[in-house]
C-alpha cells in the first residue's frame, strides 16, 4: 500500500501559467553516468500576480541555481523531489540552472537514457523533468537551442530543428549546436547521441523547398530502413494533398532505438521510433509490421501539424493531437491499401481494445475530468475512439466542411497550444451549426447500445425503421444523455441486389440517420420489395448494434451487400453467434453447414480481394466473443470456436488447399497492399487448414515453414505447426530460435509465438521462457512479447481455472513497476475486467488486482491503475 494517497489532477482546476518562458538554451555534456544539464531560461511574468516560481525536476542533482548571474543562497529556492520554487522572482530575468543525471541507470525511459549505448529522450508527457527544471506543461511554449557535447564515439549528436553549428574539441570529443525556430513545449524536446547509421533522401514539397530526410538506426540496419523512408515520403505527400500541410524545416529525422515505453514520438523535426515499427525487410518482418510500420510512421509524421505546430492546452485535450492524428494516419492507410479492408482492420482493433475497456473499470471519456498518471492515459479511447468521433463529425457535416474546418483550425490555432472546445468551434464556424450536442461524445464514457427495429407494409411500398439507443453507466457516470450517432444505412433485396428507396421525397440508394434523441421513427417508402436493412454502413459510429434482421438477412448480406464493411460484418455476426452457441452447449450444427457453405462461396468469388477475403476467414477473437458473453467463460468460448474452426476446416478443405497452393508467390517479393493481401488469403488458408490436425496438415504446415522465403510465411508455418503441436512444431521452434538468435525483432516474435499458444502446456512455458537468457525484463519489447501477449492473445490459458496465470502477470507487474512504472501500468488491464468473467475467475482475478493494490513503494502509475480497477 502507498502511504501517501496521491491527489487526482482535475480539468476544472486548469489555471494558465505563471511564467513564461521565450527562450531556452540548453547545454549537454553527456556522460553515461554523469551526464551534466546546464539550462538557460529566459523567464516572464505571466500577468499581475505574486506566485513564487514553481519548476517541475524530479530525481536531478542540483549543482547550482543563478537569476541573472547571481547564484542563489540556500534560502532564496526550496529543491525537494518534485519542485525547485523560487519564491521572489523578478518580473523578467534570466535563470541558469545545472544539474547532473544518470542516462545509464536510467531504466523508467523516460527523460534521458541509454539504449543500446547511445543517448536518448522520451519527454512525453512529463519526461523533460527529469532532464532539466522546467514548467513541464504543455501551454509553455518556447524557442529551443541546444548544445551537445560528448565524446567522438558518440559520433551523432542530434536534437530538434536545424543544426547551426558543430565541430571538434580537444580531449577525443566534439559537440553539436541545434536551432529549433518553431516554439514548443518541452513535451516534443529530444536529443540522441551516438553511433549510428544513416539513410538519407529528399522531398521536394508543394512549394518546392528541398528538405532532407534522415533515418538514423543501429550500424548495418540502413537497409531496413528503406520501407518507412518510402512511407514517410509518401506521407509527406499525402498531407499536402489532402490537408494542404506542408512541412516547415528543412531537415526531418527519425531515430529508430530498441529500448522504448511506446510506438513513437512526434519530437519536433527528430521523431523516436521504437526499432520494432520501423525495421523491415522480407526476412525478417512480416506483413504486419510493414503496414504497421507504414501507419505509425504516418501518424508522427502528420503530428507536426496536429501536435507540434498545435498542441494541446493541459493533458485533459489529449485526445486533441492523439484522436486527431489516428483519425489523419487511418485515412493514409486507407488510401494506401483500401478502405474496406483499412475499416475492417480498425474496427476490429477498436472493438478488441476500445470495447473492453469501456465495458471495465477503467472506461473513461475521450476527454477525461481527472487522472493521477496521464501516462496512464495513452489508451484505446483517447485514441481510437478519439478517431472515430472525428470520423462521425465528418460523416455528420460532410467532406468539403470538414476541410474547411480543418483549414481554420490550422489558421486560427497555428503556433498555441489549444482546447478540444476551440477545435469544435471551428466547425460550428464554418457550418453555422451547433455542436452542442455533439461534444458530449468527448464527455460520455461508454459504448452506446442501438436498436434498430423494421417493419415492411408491402402494400404501401413502406419500411419503418425503428431505432433506440441506450449508455450503459460508467465508472462515475451513472445516467447518460443520449448522442447524435450517424447511422449510415441502405437496403437490398432478396437476392443481395441494391433497393432503391425514397426518404422525404428524395430518391436514394443509401441514407444517413442521425439518432439524437433517445429513441426515433424513420419511415422510407417507394420499397418495392422486402428488404434487408444494411444499417450502420463502413461502421458509421463506435456502438453496438443490434437488429431484429434475421439469419438469412446475414446471409444475404455475407453474399451481397455492396457495402464491404457490412459484408464481413455479417459474416461475423453469424459466427458470433454460432461459437456462444456452442459456447452455452447448444450447437447448432445445421446452421453450421451452412455458414461453411456460405463462407465457401465467398471464397471462391473470383472478383472480391484476396485480403478481404482473409478478413472473412477469420472468426471473431476469443476476447470479442467474451464481450459478448455475460458472464464470459473463456474455456468454453475457447472450445466452441475450435469447434466451429473444426467443422469449417472440414468442410472447406478442397478450397483451402485449391487457395494454398493456387496463392503460392512465385516472383520477388513486394510488400505492397495486394501482394500483402495474397499472403495473408493463402496464410489464413492454412491455419484454418491445420484446426483439423491430421498428419496431412502437419506436412503440410512443415512445408510451408521450410519453403517460407519471408517473415509472413515463416511465421504462418509456425503458428500453423504450434496449433498442430508435436516434435514438427518443437523442431521448427528450435530451428527458427537457432536461425535468427541476433535479431532482437524476430526473437520477439518468437516469444510472442509461444505466449499465444492455446496449448494446455503453454503457461508453464511461458513462466519458463522468463528464465530463458534471451528474455529481458527491461526491453519492453521482450517483455510485451511475452507478458502482454498471453495475458491479451492466450484467454484461454491466461484465464487458468487455478489462477497461475493471473499470478505470474501480477508478478511481472510487481517486478517491472520497481524500475519502469510506465510499461508496468500497461499489463493491469487483462486484470481490470474481473467483473465481466465467471465469478470463480472474476474472485482470483481480483485478489491478485487487490495483491498488487496493497504492495508497499507502488508507482502512481500501477496504483491509480489497480485501485481504479478494484472499485
Ligand atoms: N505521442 C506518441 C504518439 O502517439 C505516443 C507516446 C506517448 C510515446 C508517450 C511515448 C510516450 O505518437
Ligand atoms: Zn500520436
Amino acid at each position: 500500500m502507498r502511504t501517501d494517497t496521491p491527489q487526482p489532477i482535475r480539468l476544472a482546476d486548469y489555471a494558465p501559467p505563471a511564467f513564461l518562458i521565450d527562450e531556452v538554451r540548453l547545454d549537454f555534456d553527456l556522460a553515461p553516468n554523469t551526464t551534466r544539464v546546464k539550462a538557460k531560461l529566459t523567464v516572464r511574468r505571466n500577468g499581475e500576480h505574486a506566485q513564487p516560481l514553481v519548476l517541475n525536476g524530479e530525481r536531478l542533482k542540483p549543482v547550482s541555481v543563478a537569476i541573472d548571474g547571481r547564484v542563489l543562497a540556500e534560502a532564496e529556492r526550496t529543491i525537494d523531489a518534485e519542485f525547485l520554487t523560487i519564491p521572489n522572482a523578478p518580473d523578467a530575468f534570466v535563470l541558469e540552472t545545472e544539474v547532473e543525471i544518470d542516462p545509464e541507470n536510467n531504466k523508467a525511459l523516460e527523460g534521458l537514457y541509454m539504449s543500446g549505448g547511445r543517448f536518448c529522450t522520451q519527454c512525453e508527457a512529463e519526461g523533460f523533468r527529469k532532464i532539466t527544471w522546467y514548467p513541464d506543461r504543455p501551454d509553455v511554449l518556447s524557442r529551443f537551442t541546444v548544445r551537445i557535447e560528448a565524446d567522438r564515439k558518440f559520433r551523432h549528436l542530434l536534437s530538434n530543428g536545424n543544426l547551426i553549428d558543430a565541430g571538434e574539441l580537444p580531449g577525443g570529443r566534439h559537440f553539436a549546436v541545434w536551432n529549433d525556430p518553431f516554439p514548443k513545449p518541452c513535451y516534443l524536446f529530444a536529443l540522441v547521441g551516438g553511433e549510428l547509421d544513416v539513410l538519407e533522401d529528399k522531398l521536394v514539397t508543394m512549394t518546392g523547398r528541398t528538405v532532407d530526410l534522415r533515418i538514423y538506426v543501429d550500424p548495418g540496419m540502413a537497409p531496413r530502413a528503406a520501407y518507412a523512408m518510402d512511407a514517410l515520403k509518401r506521407s509527406m505527400k499525402w498531407d499536402e494533398e489532402t490537408f494542404g500541410r506542408e512541412y516547415d524545416l528543412d531537415l526531418f529525422m527519425i531515430v529508430a532505438v530498441r529500448d522504448f515505453n511506446f510506438g513513437a514520438m512526434e519530437n519536433k523535426g527528430l521523431n523516436i521510433f521504437n526499432s520494432s515499427l520501423l525495421l523491415a525487410d522480407p526476412a525478417t518482418a512480416t506483413d504486419m509490421d510493414y503496414e504497421r510500420i507504414e501507419s505509425v510512421v504516418a501518424h508522427e509524421y502528420f503530428h507536426n501539424w496536429t501536435g507540434d505546430r498545435i498542441t494541446c492546452r493541459d493533458w485533459f485535450q489529449l485526445c486533441l493531437k492523439e484522436g486527431l492524428t489516428v483519425f489523419r494516419d487511418q485515412s493514409f492507410s486507407a488510401d494506401m491499401r483500401g478502405h474496406a479492408v483499412q475499416r475492417i482492420k480498425d474496427v476490429k482493433a477498436l472493438r478488441a481494445r476500445q470495447f473492453a475497456e469501456d465495458q471495465g473499470p477503467l472506461a473513461h471519456p475521450v476527454r477525461p475530468s481527472s487522472y493521477l498518471k496521464i501516462d496512464n492515459f495513452y489508451t484505446a479511447t483517447i485514441y481510437e475512439k478519439g478517431s472515430e468521433v472525428i470520423r462521425m463529425l465528418k460523416t455528420l457535416i460532410g467532406p468539403e466542411a470538414f476541410r474547411k474546418g480543418m483549414d481554420l483550425y490550422f489558421e486560427r490555432w497555428d503556433g498555441h497550444a489549444t482546447t478540444v472546445e476551440e477545435f469544435i468551434r471551428c466547425f460550428a464556424d464554418v457550418t453555422g451549426r451547433d455542436f452542442e450536442g455533439f461534444f458530449a461524445w468527448y464527455e460520455q464514457a461508454g459504448t452506446p447500445r442501438v436498436s434498430l427495429k423494421q417493419s415492411y407494409d408491402a402494400a404501401a411500398r413502406t419500411l419503418e425503421l425503428e431505432l433506440a439507443q441506450e449508455t450503459p453507466p460508467t465508472p462515475g457516470q451513472p445516467t447518460k444523455k443520449p448522442l447524435p450517432i450517424p447511422v449510415t444505412l441502405g437496403l437490398l433485396d432478396g437476392d443481395g441486389r441494391t433497393l432503391a428507396f425514397e426518404r422525404d421525397g428524395q430518391a436514394a440508394d443509401e441514407t444517413l440517420i442521425v439518432l439524437d434523441q433517445a429513441s426515433a421513427k424513420v419511415t422510407l417508402t417507394g420499397v418495392d420489395a422486402a428488404p434487408v436493412v444494411s444499417a450502420l454502413r463502413g461502421f458509421s459510429s463506435p456502438v453496438e448494434l443490434t437488429t431484429d434482421a434475421r439469419a438469412s438477412d446475414r446471409y444475404v448480406q455475407l453474399a451481397g451487400d455492396a457495402d464491404l464493411f457490412n459484408r464481413w460484418e455479417a459474416g461475423q455476426e453469424l459466427a458470433r453467434a454460432l461459437i456462444l452457441a456452442r459456447a452455452k452447449g447448444a450447437a447448432d450444427e445445421v446452421s453450421e453447414e451452412r455458414y461453411a457453405e456460405a463462407l465457401g462461396r465467398a471464397l471462391n468469388d473470383q472478383a472480391s480481394d484476396p485480403a478481404f477475403k482473409a478478413l472473412l476467414l477469420a472468426l471473431p477473437s476469443e476476447s470479442d466473443l467474451a464481450l459478448a458473453m455475460a458472464p464470459a467463460d473463456p474455456a468454453a468460448i475457447h472450445a466452441a470456436r475450435d469447434a466451429l474452426r473444426l467443422r469449417l476446416s472440414l468442410h472447406l478443405t478442397e478450397d483451402l488447399q485449391r487457395l494454398h497452393i493456387g496463392l503460392q508467390e512465385l516472383g520477388e517479393f513486394s510488400p505492397d497492399a495486394a501482394s500483402a493481401g495474397r499472403r495473408a488469403l493463402r496464410n489464413a488458408a492454412l491455419d484454418l487448414l491445420a484446426a483439423n490436425p491430421r498428419a496431412e496438415t502437419g506436412e503440410l504446415a512443415d512445408g510451408h515453414y521450410r519453403a517460407a522465403a519471408n517473415m509472413t510465411d515463416a511465421m504462418g508455418g509456425l503458428s500453423a505447426l504450434m496449433q498442430i503441436g508435436g516434435d514438427l512444431y518443437e523442431n521448427a521452434l528450435t530451428d527458427f530460435f537457432q536461425r535468427w538468435k541476433a535479431e532482437p525483432l524476430v526473437i520477439d516474435k518468437w516469444f510472442a509465438l509461444q505466449a499465444r499458444d492455446p496449448d494446455e502446456s503453454a503457461l508453464g512455458r511461458v513462466m519458463g521462457l522468463t528464465a530463458h537468457p534471451a528474455f529481458d525484463e527491461k526491453n519492453p519489447n521482450r517483455l510485451r512479447a511475452l507478458v502482454s501477449t498471453f495475458a491479451n492473445f492466450n484467454p484461454a490459458r491466461f484465464h487458468d481455472p487455478s489462477g497461475a496465470g493471473y499470478r505470474f502477470l501480477a508478478d511481472q507487474i510487481l517486478a517491472v513497476d520497481g524500475f519502469n512504472p510506465m510499461t508496468a501500468a500497461r499489463l493491469v488491464e487483462p486484470l481490470g475486467g474481473w467483473r465481466r468473467y465467471k465469478p470463480e475467475l472474476g474472485a482470483l482475478m481480483r485478489k491478485e488486482l487487490e495483491r498488487i493494490a496493497g504492495t508497499e513503494g507502488l508507482s502512481k502509475n500501477v496504483y491509480e491503475l489497480a485501485t481504479k480497477a478494484l472499485a
